[in-house]
């Protein structure tokens, strides 16, 4: 069966590649990237969909090295806070990894959320208010994905006060900062998440994930083979 206005088998492939290929990276080279390129991402942020088209997000694009100072020193913080969580053998491997690449990269982008863009009546976000922030993670993966096919490194760092961040970038009170990212050319992409390779953790099975009709009923498909199975 064939979908409508399908694309080629070519620009399919590119469509997947992008999605299997995209890393989370913190380690890049020391290369600027140009204002252009940025606002090619950033275009492709704002043609992420949004409940009610409230399109909530705002972009703080970052090259200064003092505000890029104040959030390493806020995500230092909470790093060491966040090590308190784990013990022995797994806090040492916590401590071991690199979390974000804030002054390696030559930009950093807050995106953020401001809930109260077009009033409170914003189509499909009465029984669901957090859908504006929802939306603004849509607008995030477009900017991971459009850079992926670039050739350029996004990496989220969210461990980051959120008041601090505020601060930091001198948001007013109701604006929401939802993600903070780091983009630059990768040191590399790596084939499967930093975290896997670590034996921190494993992709879960899908099968798995998957229920049928209602909660718990098994699906019970057979596992999709495509080209890239990560
Ligand atoms: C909401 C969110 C917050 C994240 N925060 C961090 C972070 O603070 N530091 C970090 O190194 N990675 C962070 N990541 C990246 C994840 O660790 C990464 O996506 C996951 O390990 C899978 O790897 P991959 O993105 O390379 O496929 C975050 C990802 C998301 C979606």
């Amino acid at each position: 069966m064939d979908g409508k206005d399908r694309f080629s088998a070519e620009k399919i492939d590119a469509v997947y590649e992008a999605i299997f290929k995209r890393r989370d990276i913190r380690s890049f080279e020391n290369t600027d990237i140009p204002d252009e390129l940025i606002q090619r991402l950033l275009k492709a942020a704002h043609h992420a969909p949004s409940v009610g088209y409230m399109q909530p997000w705002n972009f703080i694009v970052i090259r200064d090295a003092k505000v890029k100072a104040e959030a390493k020193e806020s995500f230092l913080r909470e790093h060491n806070a966040a090590s308190e969580y784990f013990e022995g053998e797994k806090k040492e491997k916590y401590k071991s990894f690199k979390l974000e690449g804030i002054e390696e990269a030559p930009v950093n982008i807050c995106v953020t959320c401001d809930p109260s863009r077009f009033g409170p009546h914003v189509i499909g976000r009465h029984s669901m208010p957090e859908t504006d922030v929802y939306s603004v993670c849509c607008a995030v993966q477009n900017i991971w994905l459009a850079a992926r096919a670039e050739g350029v490194g996004v990496g989220w760092v969210s461990i980051l006060r959120k008041a601090s961040l505020k601060d930091i970038l001198g948001m007013p009170d109701h604006i929401i900062p939802v993600a903070y990212l780091c983009v630059g050319i990768p040191a590399k992409f790596y084939d499967k998440p930093e975290l896997e390779l670590a034996g921190w953790s494993n992709r879960l099975s899908l099968d798995k994930l998957t229920f049928s009709n209602k909660w718990g009923n098994a699906w019970g498909l057979e596992p999709v083979s495509t080209a890239d199975d990560r």
